[in-house]
């Protein structure tokens, strides 16, 4: 991003703490947009401490004067690993003003393939993270301070019962009913609550993983390619109204408008950025 189409004061102060993003990917494009618009801190959270602090480290550049990019290493799983992790962000920044729920688990599965086991990780890392992350955050600083923004990112896969993502589709169907009831509840104390859901985002895991045709149903495959690097699929460009596939880029411009006062009227709706594809993709 060369040249801000924000004020590059937007976020002055702020104090962002984002789960994933160890991947790189879009989560790693809405740490740096933050950085970039002079946020005073913010935190990658995800469960690997190398691969994180690789991506602290790609960061780091991006930070305006007096701000930092930190990790901490928790699994949105695990609620005391999850209350940690704000607890240590709250001693160093002393605040947080915008959570973003991005840790996210997917593999592309047939409902008849995947085991209870395999639905109900996914489930806990979409639907139980950002309840986990969300609850911390709220308890811990939303509620005393009577601010905050969530930011919660969804997915269209439960729109129309897209093949071979019960799993993730059920995730994202959760954490939207998250979004709506946290709005409802949390309004009160000031604190907004909104999703954001991307199209298809080109250089993702998401997109490598759910291109990775080969793998389905397949642990093992699934791995070995993705160590391959896995193509993204170019035919999904025809079917976006605006011709291209979306960019991290793209989604953080979302996520910044979301976290930032431009958007202080916006409360439990469902941001698309998606070049139009939800309207016009078939079901795959
Ligand atoms: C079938 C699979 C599988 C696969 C795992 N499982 N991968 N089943 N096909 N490809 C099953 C396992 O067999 C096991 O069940 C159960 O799931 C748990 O697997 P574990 O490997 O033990 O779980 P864990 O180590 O916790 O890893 C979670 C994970 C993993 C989700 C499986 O891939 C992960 O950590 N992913 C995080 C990164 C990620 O997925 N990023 C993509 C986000 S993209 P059994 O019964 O066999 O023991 C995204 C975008 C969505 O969310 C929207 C796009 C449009």
């Amino acid at each position: 991003m060369e040249k801000s189409i924000f004020n590059p004061e937007l976020l002055s102060g702020k104090v962002a703490f984002i789960t994933g993003g160890s991947n790189g990917g879009m989560l790693q494009d809405i740490a740096k947009i933050f950085l970039l618009h002079s946020a005073k801190g913010v935190v990658l959270v995800a469960r690997k401490k190398e691969k994180l602090q690789k991506v602290v480290d790609q960061l780091t550049p991006f930070a305006a004067k007096g701000s930092e990019c930190i990790g901490l290493t928790a699994d949105v799983r695990d609620t005391e690993s999850v209350h940690e992790a704000v607890s240590q962000t709250l001693e160093k920044f002393g605040t947080i003003d915008i959570l973003v729920n991005g840790a996210a688990g997917n593999f592309l599965c047939p409902a008849d393939m995947l085991s209870l086991k395999g639905f109900k990780t996914v489930l806990d890392i979409d639907s139980g993270g950002t309840f986990n992350a969300s609850k911390e955050v709220f308890s811990q600083a939303f509620k005393q301070q009577r601010s905050g923004v969530i930011i919660n990112i969804t997915a269209n896969l439960h729109y129309g019962g897209t093949p071979m993502m019960i799993h993730a589709g059920s995730a994202k169907a959760a954490v939207d009913a998250t979004t709506k009831h946290l709005a409802v509840e949390w309004g009160p104390y000031g604190v907004r609550v909104m999703g954001l859901c991307p199209g298809f985002i080109d250089g993702t895991e998401g997109m490598a993983r759910l291109s990775d045709m080969d793998s389905i149903g397949d642990k093992k495959k699934a791995a070995q390619s993705r160590e391959k690097g896995v193509k993204t699929d170019d035919a999904m460009t025809d079917l976006v109204p605006l011709g291209r596939l979306g960019s991290g880029e793209d989604i953080a411009k979302g996520a910044l408008y979301l976290a930032s006062d431009a958007s202080s009227y916006l409360t439990g709706s469902i941001l698309m950025v998606d070049g139009g594809a939800t309207l016009t993709c078939p079901n795959f």
